[in-house]
């Protein structure tokens, strides 16, 4: 049984006082809320500021991004060792901003995997085709790569700290939502590849997101799809009352 994993990525957002807010708000839901594993994602320069604030909870922290590279000459990058350092657990990894308009590719994902799994960070890896790769029947093709390619030297036992999450970059801040029909055959889809890269176990065991305008008013629909075992909020994750909304979904 694959609990589910509701995240929030707040991407270039917040400041200090309304972080410090937002994370209180979170905190305070996932203490109602046992049966959901939650994190956040905030900005790194918030980061240590959250991790003190979220000490003892049930609240995961998170960073967004960081370097394939442990140290060195890197102008201007922050290391898995560093954000191990002010507590984070986990890092998103390949997010379509990431891909799309820093023109990271699937090579620079893979090292940064790599290198966040070697340092003992849990990866969240994701997946997600454009509306011209979707209209041009490429949305398999598409996921299967970032998946093969993402994954590609990462042993088994490393791949158990990985959640993948499907984000339709067409469903990202447009408030248009992939139906939960179109979804549910793409981690379907998505857990195939899984399995044939690994093992069926594996592929069982992995909790797959789904992350483009989710809203306290879509979650539970969402979320009662059969392979969709979480979600990677954007918008929605960056006010207390409509992120608390979807920990708090009515499953
Ligand atoms: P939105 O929920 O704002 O569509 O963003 C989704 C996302 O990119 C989460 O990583």
């Amino acid at each position: 049984m694959r609990r589910p994993f509701l995240a929030g990525n707040w991407k270039m957002n917040t400041d200090r006082r309304s972080a410090s807010d937002l994370v209180a708000a979170v905190r305070a839901s996932a203490d109602r809320r046992s049966d959901v594993d939650v994190a956040v994602f905030p900005p790194f320069v918030y980061l240590d500021e959250m991790a003190r604030a979220l000490a003892g909870s049930r609240v995961r922290l998170g960073a967004q991004n960081m370097c394939d590279a442990d140290s060195g000459a890197h102008t201007g990058e922050i290391s898995a060792a560093m954000l191990k350092d002010v507590g984070c657990e986990l890092v998103v990894l390949g997010h379509s901003e990431r891909r799309h308009v820093y023109g990271e590719t699937d090579a620079l994902v893979n090292a940064k995997v790599k290198a966040a799994l070697a340092a003992g960070l849990e990866v969240i890896l994701c997946a997600g085709e454009t509306q011209e790769e979707r209209e041009g029947g490429q949305t398999e093709a598409v996921v299967r790569r970032h998946l093969i390619e993402g994954l590609a030297g990462v042993s088994r036992k490393d791949a158990e700290c990985v959640t993948i999450a499907y984000e339709p970059v067409w469903a990202i801040g447009t408030g248009l939502t992939a139906t939960p029909e179109q979804a549910g055959q793409v981690h379907t889809y998505l857990r195939g590849v899984l399995a044939g890269l690994y093992d069926q176990e594996l592929a069982d065991m992995t909790r797959i997101q789904y992350g483009g305008s989710v809203k306290p008013d879509n979650v539970k629909e969402l979320m009662s799809v059969e392979g969709i075992d979480g979600a990677l909020v954007g918008g929605a994750a960056l006010k207390g009352d409509s992120f608390t909304a979807i920990i708090e979904f009515d499953n």
